[in-house]
């Protein structure tokens, strides 16, 4: 199988896995939130399993956002070209963040550093209903609508439900029903509480939490005793077969059971 031809995991990696039913995880040195270099390492750590997890062939990888993600992009090189080619599409729109953080600019910076090619996905994420409807038929988006739906592999990050209710322009009365909710993670737009009740979609534009299970090489990157319980918390969600990128900070706080 393809974890015979990984690293081995070592002990609290393997237990790690089989705590959150994954079928792998890596485990990085420290806390990212005491040390922010550890992002990087982060990064360093997921292109390594990406490298590992592709075959040789075409891959339509779609892309997350946030600031993990952008730290996997500035890892990125031409030699995991070597074999494969790469088309990077991001996972959804725009929900208000920096735009160096952004799914889009995940997805182009990707692109660029392994000489692939990048597919833009030119909407805001959290449009009204009846504005969805008139931009889905527009053929840009829905070139890029479409080649969402093709992903064959998923690069993402789990978010601390609190940190990114504040980085988003979230309304008094969306934060309100989220917190009386208790809501701990974020991931694709969606806010879910301690159990993987997904509370909140924020995200009307592309990739659906649901959409995962069907993609076959997936990533998940976050660390930091600050994403602990998201991590955990969507471990419910996850299918079996995403393999995570974490660190002590966050591994050590899920074995504790906390
Ligand atoms: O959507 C954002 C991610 O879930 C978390 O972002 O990598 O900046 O913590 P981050």
């Amino acid at each position: 199988s393809i974890i015979d031809h990984f690293m081995k995991m070592n002990a609290k990696e393997e237990e790690l896995a089989k705590m959150l039913k994954l079928q792998l995880c890596r485990i990085v040195p420290g806390n990212l939130d005491d040390d922010s270099t550890i992002l990087d390492q982060l990064g360093i750590a997921a292109v390594n399993m990406f490298d590992e997890l592709l075959p040789e062939g075409e891959f339509i990888v779609a892309v997350a956002g946030g600031s993990t993600m952008a730290a996997m992009a500035k890892n990125m090189t031409t030699e995991l070209s070597d074999n494969r080619k790469f088309t990077f599409v991001p996972s959804r729109g725009g929900l208000g963040e920096v735009m160096s953080i952004q799914a889009n600019s995940v997805s182009d910076l990707m692109a660029q550093a392994t000489g692939g090619e990048n597919t833009a996905l030119f909407a805001p994420d959290n449009l009204s209903a009846q504005a969805l409807d008139s931009l889905k038929n527009e053929p840009t988006i829905r070139y890029t609508m479409n080649m969402m739906k093709r992903a064959n592999c998923l690069l993402y990050s789990i978010g601390n439900a609190k940190v990114m209710m504040e980085r988003r322009k979230m309304s008094e009365e969306e934060k309100k029903l989220l917190t009386n909710n208790e809501v701990v993670g974020e991931a694709f737009g969606c806010y879910f509480d301690e159990k993987g009740t997904i509370i909140s979609r924020l995200s009307r534009f592309g990739l659906q939490i649901e959409d995962v299970e069907r993609i076959p090489y997936a990533i998940a990157i976050a660390g930091g005793e600050l994403k602990a319980k998201a991590i955990k918390a969507y471990s419910h969600i996850a299918p079996e077969h995403t393999w995570l990128v974490t660190d002590e900070g966050a591994a050590n706080l899920i074995l504790k059971g906390d």
